[in-house]
């Protein structure tokens, strides 16, 4: 198969960026066999990512396994905006990790964190295993479940990346997210907040006075979400960033402010 007929077959298939994606294909096929199986995956919607077994987040390449959710680009501003609030050496809690790009990303950028993933999906764990290797530790569990209670009082920044795609909009993601990422990281629950109330519930057991906890989501369910923050005792801040095509990325941000009475439980 030539270049340009490669670029044909992704086009026809509807990629938007097929020159990008026949250049990326043709670097990593091994010979031509493997070139025609990984455009026939990709001709069928599989995310190229999963294709090809990496994916670029923050300048970074991170182990991508079939299934697992592939880092959105527009969550760089979530770590930017952690990596600020941060020092090196800092303790870093991400929550809901996938395959841990956020936390590591994070860690990159401070030079150095005490580093801490956890996910309930196995697929998602495995391979933040395989990305983190000595950097951090792993765990398996729902939320905070799995965490060790040594960690409890001592995070400053908590990352959680949580789904919240509400159940009901989930058929109107593209086919790529649909059918090739499980739906335990897509499906938010009826407003997209089910695993943010408990998150945000949960958190300020495990913050260090001063720690913030920072969360990806829509600009209306942020506004909730920061309420949610400010019944638990949180300082809430909503930040958002918009990017060249107009698109908006907002991130609210809870601060544990020094002195504050922590009731809840780990
Ligand atoms: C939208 S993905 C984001 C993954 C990662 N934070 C990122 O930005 O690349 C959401 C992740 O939350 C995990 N997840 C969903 N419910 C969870 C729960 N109750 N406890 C822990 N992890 C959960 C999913 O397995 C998935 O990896």
């Amino acid at each position: 198969m030539t270049p340009s007929e490669l670029v044909q077959r992704l086009r026809a298939s509807g990629s938007v960026f097929a020159e990008e994606e026949a250049a990326l294909l043709l670097a990593e096929a091994s010979d031509a066999a493997s070139l025609e199986a990984m455009t026939a995956q990709r001709v069928q919607g599989e995310p190229l990512e999963q294709i090809v077994g990496w994916a670029e987040f923050d300048g970074m390449r991170f182990v991508v396994e079939p299934g697992v959710f592939v880092p959105r680009h527009r969550s760089e501003f979530l770590v930017e905006r952690a990596a600020a609030l941060g020092r090196r050496g800092a303790v870093v809690l991400d929550l809901c990790c996938g395959i841990g790009a956020l936390g590591l990303a994070v860690r990159a950028r401070l030079g150095d964190a005490e580093l801490h993933c956890t996910d309930v999906d196995p697929a998602e764990v495995r391979c933040a295993r395989r990305n983190v290797g000595a950097y951090g530790s792993v765990y398996e569990g729902d939320l905070y479940a799995s965490l060790p209670d040594t960690l409890g009082g001592r995070v400053e920044l908590l990352l959680a990346n949580a789904p919240y795609v509400p159940s009901g909009e989930l058929r109107l993601m593209p086919p790529e997210a649909r059918e090739h990422e499980h739906p335990v990281a897509l499906d938010g629950g009826v407003d997209g907040l089910a695993v943010h109330r408990r998150a945000i519930a949960g958190a300020p057991a495990w913050l260090a006075p001063g720690g913030r906890v920072l969360i990806e989501l829509s600009a209306e369910q942020a506004v909730i979400a920061a309420s949610m923050m400010r019944e638990v005792g949180l300082l809430a801040e909503i930040v958002t960033e918009e990017d060249d095509d107009g698109d908006e990325t907002t991130v609210v941000i809870g601060t544990l402010v020094i002195g504050t009475v922590v009731t809840g439980t780990r």
